[in-house]
């Protein structure tokens, strides 16, 4: 057993940097090439982050007790946006009571009772979608999973509440997407002559409707299906409800961890199963005759392997001196599980690089060496939300087009604010498929009713 950090480049932290943001993967890739696993990589303004990659070390990462690790520290950047109570930002007691009044609303079965709402809104964004011309799907999607959001989350029906809560907060994750996003917020004289002033703006007026929101659906008191009404029935352990600070933080921390993931996540769907025409094939002839999700479900689990919009999960700032993996870390690092790089160790997935479904059809995810949604207590609270979502976007997509590829290469990765996203946003060409022309032409079936 070992105290020192593991070994890691030597070049400049702003070199470091650039590399790590510009180039993400490659830049994983080449360290752990040079220096195996794990490896520590120097971040301009930012501790030691060690790179872990090993599952049973990750085992020791995902079940190290709450007062050693705090991930909550490490997301601090996410703290002007998503408020202070945010459970993405707690830590120990605090995290384990917000994720305990939180997981009843984000329950499987739950989900289930919000698809027919995110059918029937993956429907109608699909109407628009351009046939026969090259088509970015990555803002289409966006635009699919932010209403997803307003309309199962916040439970928003159509109307100007709807409208002007989708303006607002267009703008506000068209700003998480720029580089200043990524700086800490400056000193509180400061932001008034900076860019963020802008910002700040823009988020008290979506303050503003948000808290009216829960001031209305506390007054109506109606029984419903959404997330927000789960939440406004949660009580903490003494009896009394969520706060109006508290709902707040979590409808904008489910907004910030679950709409560009998602989209981003259906983009590489698309853009790989564009490219990968047995595997097309294979999914469309389960979806059209109806023979259960068994591929699909593989398909899913593939695409989170092969590109996982999140390369790494939560960091977790070392507390307490630790031992991971049979390294022993002093307090004032942060550790990393990586994703991206367990889900590329051919001594677990064989051909890594490969788009192969197959393989998940005869072995199912493992809790360690696939971890594209984190795990142990932190783990997303929002990944059965996210599966419901992916499935019914990809049967409503391939039950309508036909996909093909757009240019002879792959796309590369392209850093999104967090998430890794495909470099020309997911561009495919789709025609119109001859079973979805036949069914469009008969009657419509009846509307279901909207969860919400
Ligand atoms: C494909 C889509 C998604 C991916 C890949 C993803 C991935 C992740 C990852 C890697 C984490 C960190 C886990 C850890 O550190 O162990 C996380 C946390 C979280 N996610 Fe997701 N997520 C997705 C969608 C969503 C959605 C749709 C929602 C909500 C509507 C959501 C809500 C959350 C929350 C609240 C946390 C914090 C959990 C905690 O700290 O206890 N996510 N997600």
């Amino acid at each position: 057993m070992t105290d020192k950090l593991p070994p890691g480049p030597r070049m400049p932290v702003l070199l470091q940097t650039l590399g790590f943001w510009s180039r993400p993967t490659a830049f994983l890739e080449r360290c752990r090439a040079r220096y195996g696993v794990p490896f520590t990589i120097r971040l301009v303004g930012q501790p030691p982050l060690v790179m872990i990659s090993d599952p049973d070390a990750i085992k020791d990462l995902f079940q190290a007790p709450p007062d050693v690790l705090h991930p909550g520290e490490g997301a601090r950047i996410l703290e002007p946006v998503v408020g202070t109570h945010s459970v993405i930002l707690l830590d120990e007691g605090p995290h384990l009571q917000q994720r305990k009044l939180m997981l009843p609303a984000f329950h499987g079965e739950k989900m289930q009772r919000l698809s027919s709402l995110m059918s029937e809104l993956t429907e109608r964004e699909i109407d628009s979608w351009p046939l026969d011309v090259p088509v970015e799907l990555h803002p289409r999607l966006q635009r699919l999973t932010l209403e997803i959001i307003l309309r199962a989350v916040f439970g928003l029906e159509r109307g100007a509440k709807l409208d002007s809560l989708r303006a607002l907060l267009t703008k506000l994750l068209t700003f998480g997407d720029s580089p200043l996003s990524l700086l800490p917020p400056p000193p509180r004289a400061l932001s008034r002559v900076t860019p963020l002033a802008g910002f700040e703006r823009l988020g008290a007026r979506i303050d503003e409707l948000i808290y009216a929101l829960i001031e209305e659906r506390r007054r109506e008191g109606a029984d419903r299906e959404d997330v927000l009404a789960m939440l406004l029935a949660a009580e903490h352990e003494d009896g009394t409800p969520m706060s109006a600070q508290e709902l707040r933080d979590e409808l904008m921390t489910a907004l910030v961890a679950g709409h560009e993931t998602t989209a981003s996540q259906l983009a590489w769907t698309f853009e790989r199963l564009a490219r990968e025409p047995a595997v097309l094939a294979r999914l469309s002839c389960e979806i059209e005759d109806g023979s259960g999700e068994e591929y699909l479900t593989a398909t899913i689990n593939e695409i989170l392997r092969h590109r996982p919009v999140l390369p790494n999960a939560e960091p977790r700032l070392v507390k307490k001196p630790v031992t991971i993996g049979n390294v022993r870390y002093p307090a004032g690092v942060v550790l990393l599980a990586n994703a991206y790089l367990v889900h590329h160790d051919p001594a677990i997935y064989p051909d890594p690089y490969a788009f192969h479904p197959e393989r998940f059809l005869e072995q199912a995810p493992g809790t360690y060496t696939w971890i594209p949604f984190g795990g142990g207590r932190r783990r997303c609270l929002g990944a059965s939300f996210a599966l419901v979502e992916m499935k019914i976007a990809i049967r409503a997509v391939l039950a309508r087009f036909e996909l093909a590829a757009v240019g002879a290469h792959p796309e590369k990765t392209r850093r999104r604010s967090i998430t890794i996203s495909p470099a020309h946003g997911g561009t495919v060409l789709l025609r119109e498929r001859a079973s979805a022309s036949r069914s469009r032409n008969s009657p419509a079936p009846e509307r279901l009713p909207a969860a919400a």
